[in-house]
């Protein structure tokens, strides 16, 4: 591992939370609409069902209800919170931000607070932002949302998108923990030139070069494909290699939940085999910007994720855009310990 300069804290996540919407979609809904069949979405992307928000539910409804898992079972966990990120490709408005609205409901009025745009990159991008204005002085710690509600900007009759996607939410506190443990290094890229791989319309018609978007979530599937295949490979060892650690070295693989068929492809790479990693994509589909909050917490509530192990988090995403992440894994507040442990009454 990199020895951090010895002024620099040791900082991770604090407190975690995280939600997904009552109503199941399951693969069987789209074969009434649109020509395609269940079996043919599981075998080629691992996704059975999916969740929808409500009609009158949006991004910062679902982030709002993931920071109060969080405190539900940690109600301090935003003590000395003073910016809110939200990583968000389905924003309530361009203005006021999703971070503004979920900061408001949740007791931060008055925080920092701005929206992150780098699709299903973005809540990793935004661990190692907050990272950033922590160490820089500028806030001492920061709530990261990773929030969407995806089933509102995707054509829910367009069969290349409309059954990869699903509606949820994940909220993570960074500040300082002990020794030894919290973030190591970061990896972070994009490259415009892949934009029209995955694009949303807002203000221009085209993209730089004149290529048309639309009013729903384009997206050329194999292009895509091929991209996050490279940059999760390439961005995972990347980060590594910069930790001085190696693939042997870790615990977990917290991957961007998009495909099954490319997080196989990421472990083949790593030489680790499917055990090493968590995959949420049949129950919750491509939540974007909210699988790795939400993998992470589902490892962490089983009791997966123990204390000191080696997380390896890779994500990829619109931008087209990848981010890696190391970080040894922190156990100490009651949002982080496995539900379980808490309900056998192991003291944390
Ligand atoms: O967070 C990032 C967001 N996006 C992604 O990560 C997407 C990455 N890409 C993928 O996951 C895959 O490319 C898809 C799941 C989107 C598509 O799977 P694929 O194995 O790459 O399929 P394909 O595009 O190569 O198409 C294979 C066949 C085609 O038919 P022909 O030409 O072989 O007759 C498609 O027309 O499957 C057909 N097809 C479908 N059939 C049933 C494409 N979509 C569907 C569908 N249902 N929904």
């Amino acid at each position: 591992m990199t020895a951090p300069p010895a002024t620099r804290p040791n900082l991770g996540v604090t407190a975690l939370g995280t939600y997904v919407p009552e109503r199941v979609v399951p693969n069987s809904d789209f074969e009434a609409r649109m020509d395609t069949n269940a079996d043919w979405i599981e075998s080629r992307t691992g996704i059975r069902e999916r969740r929808f928000a409500a009609p009158e539910q949006y991004t910062s409804d679902v982030g709002v209800l993931a920071v109060r898992d969080m405190l539900a079972r940690d109600p301090g966990a935003l003590k000395d919170v003073d910016a809110v990120i939200c990583a968000t490709v389905s924003p309530d408005a361009l203005m006021p931000s999703t971070a503004a609205l979920i900061a408001m409901q949740v007791g931060l009025t008055g925080a920092a607070a701005f929206d992150l745009s780098t699709a299903c990159s973005g809540f990793v991008y935004g661990l190692s932002v907050a990272q950033g204005l922590i160490l820089a002085g500028t806030a001492r710690r920061v709530l990261v949302v990773g929030a969407e509600a995806l089933s509102k900007i995707v054509d829910q009759n367009d069969r290349n998108t409309a059954i990869l996607f699903g509606d949820g939410a994940g909220a993570a506190v960074v500040g300082p923990v002990p020794d030894g443990y919290g973030f190591q290094d970061f990896i972070m890229g994009a490259d415009g030139n892949g934009g029209s791989s995955l694009y949303l319309r807002c203000v221009a018609p085209n993209l730089p070069g004149g290529f048309a978007m639309g009013d729903s979530v384009g997206m050329n599937g194999r292009e895509v494909f091929k991209f996050a295949v490279r940059v999760l490979g390439d961005s995972g060892t990347q980060v590594l290699a910069k930790s001085g650690l190696s693939s042997a070295d870790v615990d977990w693989v917290i991957p961007h939940q998009a495909n099954v068929r490319i997080i196989e492809a990421a472990m083949e790479r790593f030489g680790l085999p499917m055990t090493k990693t968590i995959v949420n994509l049949d129950r919750y589909g491509n939540t974007s910007s909210a699988t790795v909050p939400l993998v992470l917490h589902e490892g962490v509530r089983d009791g997966r994720i123990k204390d000191g192990q080696q997380l390896l988090f890779i994500a990829f995403g619109g931008g087209l855009s990848w981010v890696a992440g190391t970080m040894k894994w922190w156990a100490g507040t009651p949002s982080l310990q496995p539900e379980q442990r808490q309900a056998a009454g192991v003291p944390g």
